[in-house]
């Protein structure tokens, strides 16, 4: 196969970026897509030229390093597929494609198609997190937790902070994310004592980072490489709003 790529190439954050255009003729149906971006880098490499940096890890679809925006579209064409899951055979010989770095201002960028997501982690640092002694696999076990519970906060611990939901919001929202994170432990026993708490910690790290306000658009849901869904977002709104009602004096409260 033979594809034209158009490429954001920047140096640094300080340097002025612009889409450089490679033709690549040496691409196999069975590559993932970081597999044919390894073969465009090894040509430039051999040419003296620097190669195209991009993130990843475990190219497994599980750790969350990868992404760029594919022709306008976080993780590009498939449908639940991070770009190092998708394959080649899902393009046409002769596509023009366009990739780009997550556009956010809350992900500011480092290289070429890689972004700086240390936001997330500060969100999580604010209150992903439980203070119960789990114990062995045993202790949790005796802990009974209705099917419709783990199923649902198994559903959001699926949520690999990659940041697509992010890219592909008009608002730059972190909503689909922090709902996750927020679901998948408090809708689990162990993570009761610190729910309303951590809703409202995580709710706070976002207002502080360069994240816009969730609007429901939906554009996070459709991009999300692991199918998390709007209600996360729903929970976590649920969940801040019953917090910060608590929290409110008596007196505030009869304005309700
Ligand atoms: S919610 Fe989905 S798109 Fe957003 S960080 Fe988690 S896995 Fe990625
Ligand atoms: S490299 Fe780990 S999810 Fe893509």
């Amino acid at each position: 196969m033979k594809l034209t790529l158009h490429i954001w190439r920047q140096k640094s954050p300080n340097h002025v970026g612009h889409m450089v255009q490679y033709e690549h003729s040496n691409v196999n149906p069975h590559m993932s897509f970081l597999e044919m971006l390894d073969v465009l880098n090894e040509e430039l490499f051999a040419k003296g030229e620097e190669p195209v940096a991009f993130d990843h890890d475990c190219r497994e679809g599980i750790c969350g390093s990868c992404g760029f925006m594919i022709n306008g579209v976080a993780h590009g064409p498939q449908a639940a597929t991070t770009v190092c899951q998708l394959h080649m055979r899902h393009f046409k010989d002769g596509d023009v494609l366009y990739l780009e770095p997550w556009r956010a201002q809350a992900f500011p960028l480092v290289k070429d198609l890689v972004v700086d997501r240390s936001a997330f982690d500060r969100i999580i640092i604010a209150g992903g997190y439980i203070s119960a002694s789990t114990g062995s696999a045993q202790d949790g076990n005796n802990i009974l937790v209705p099917k419709k519970n783990a199923d649902l906060a198994m559903d959001a611990a699926a949520c690999i902070g990659c940041g697509a939901c992010v890219a592909a919001c008009p608002n730059a929202a972190a909503a689909l994310f922090t709902g996750a994170k927020i679901s998948h432990l408090g809708l689990l026993p162990q993570g009761q004592p610190e729910r309303f708490q951590r809703a409202l910690n995580m709710v706070a790290q976002v207002k502080q980072e360069l994240f816009g306000s969730c609007t429901n658009i939906g554009e996070c849901e459709a991009v999300c490489p692991k199918e998390i869904k709007l209600e996360v977002i729903a929970r976590m709104n649920r969940d801040y709003l019953k917090a910060s009602w608590t929290e409110r004096p008596p007196s505030a409260r009869a304005d309700d």
